[in-house]
């Protein structure tokens, strides 16, 4: 059976690390999930502070079990008690590009076969614009960039801007400033940045919110908890309800083959033309 919106798929990224790539993924996620929207998060960020820790996941299991062949995607797979599904990537991220034409279609078929139980697929990056990076971002239909108001945080955001709409040719990418004085400073920002892609990229980029500076979302973050279930009344849970309403306002984009499937295609589909040209 068909849903009438395929799911889908945004990738986060931000450049620089420490920027809040996955606190923004997390509560995002958790965020869209408390909306009624069925959220899976994909972490392909290695870093410390990843993604099982913040939503207080305990995986025993990551993405190089199920390429090997070991597990089904469905045992990689844990729930978080927002009930966000999440599907840990660890070393998993980097044998996408020597797989088979046999393994890559089997995880299509994995992935595509829970197009119809998920809204959204968020996709938390690794830090930097590695081709594995690079590859993902362009992969994921729609791109979240997080930004701070910092000198080297705009220039690595910036430059991901850069590669991604000159070199990958994608179109649709998102600032969110985050970690900010208030509404307008993120605002400001946005328009900062907005202005030097328009006039030197020759293309406008989105703004879907600003995320406070909120020292409750670190507190959460010691508890294992995103920082909606630790402290729903607070800033940074407003800002990230706010972004999840902007997020669900945006016109679905659609697929002849589904979102899910479209994402791992595209995904595997470079892995293969890349690994190629080695
Ligand atoms: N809006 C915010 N207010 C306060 N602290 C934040 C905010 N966003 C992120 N942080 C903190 O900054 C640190 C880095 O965030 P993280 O999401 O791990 O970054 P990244 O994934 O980009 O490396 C974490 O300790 C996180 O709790
Ligand atoms: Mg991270």
């Amino acid at each position: 059976m068909n849903k009438l919106k395929p799911t889908q798929v945004i990738g986060i990224a931000s450049g620089k690390g420490g920027v809040g790539k996955t606190t923004v993924s997390v509560n995002l996620a958790v965020a869209l999930q408390m909306m009624g929207e069925r959220v899976m998060l994909l972490d392909a960020d290695l870093g410390l502070a990843n993604a099982q820790i913040a939503l207080g996941c305990q995986c025993p299991y990551n993405l190089s079990h199920f390429l090997s062949g070991q597990k089904t995607l469905e045992e990689i797979t844990v729930t978080s008690r927002a009930g966000v599904r999440l599907v840990p990537g660890a070393s998993g991220m980097h044998e996408m590009a020597a797989l088979s034409g046999l393994q890559a279609a089997s995880i299509v078929q994995a992935f595509s076969a829970l197009d119809d139980d998920i809204d959204y697929l968020i996709v938390d990056m690794a830090a930097g614009i590695s081709p594995a990076v690079l590859a993902f971002m362009q992969a994921c239909p729609r791109r979240f960039i997080v930004v701070r108001d910092d000198p080297s945080s705009i220039a690595d955001a910036y430059g991901t801007i850069k590669v991604l709409l000159q070199d990958f040719g994608v179109d649709e990418i998102y600032l969110i400033p985050n970690a900010m004085g208030g509404q307008q400073e993120g605002h400001q920002l946005y328009e900062r940045i907005n202005q030097v892609c328009a006039r030197f990229l020759g293309q406008s980029i989105g703004y879907l919110g600003t995320v406070e500076n909120d020292e409750l979302i670190l507190s959460a973050l010691k508890k294992y908890q995103s920082v909606l279930e630790y402290a729903p009344g607070s800033g940074g849970s407003r800002d990230f309800r706010r972004l999840a309403e902007a997020t669900r306002q945006l016109p679905p984009i659609a697929h002849a083959s589904g979102g899910l499937q479209f994402f791992v295609e595209r995904l595997v589909g470079q892995s293969k033309a890349e690994s190629r040209t080695h």
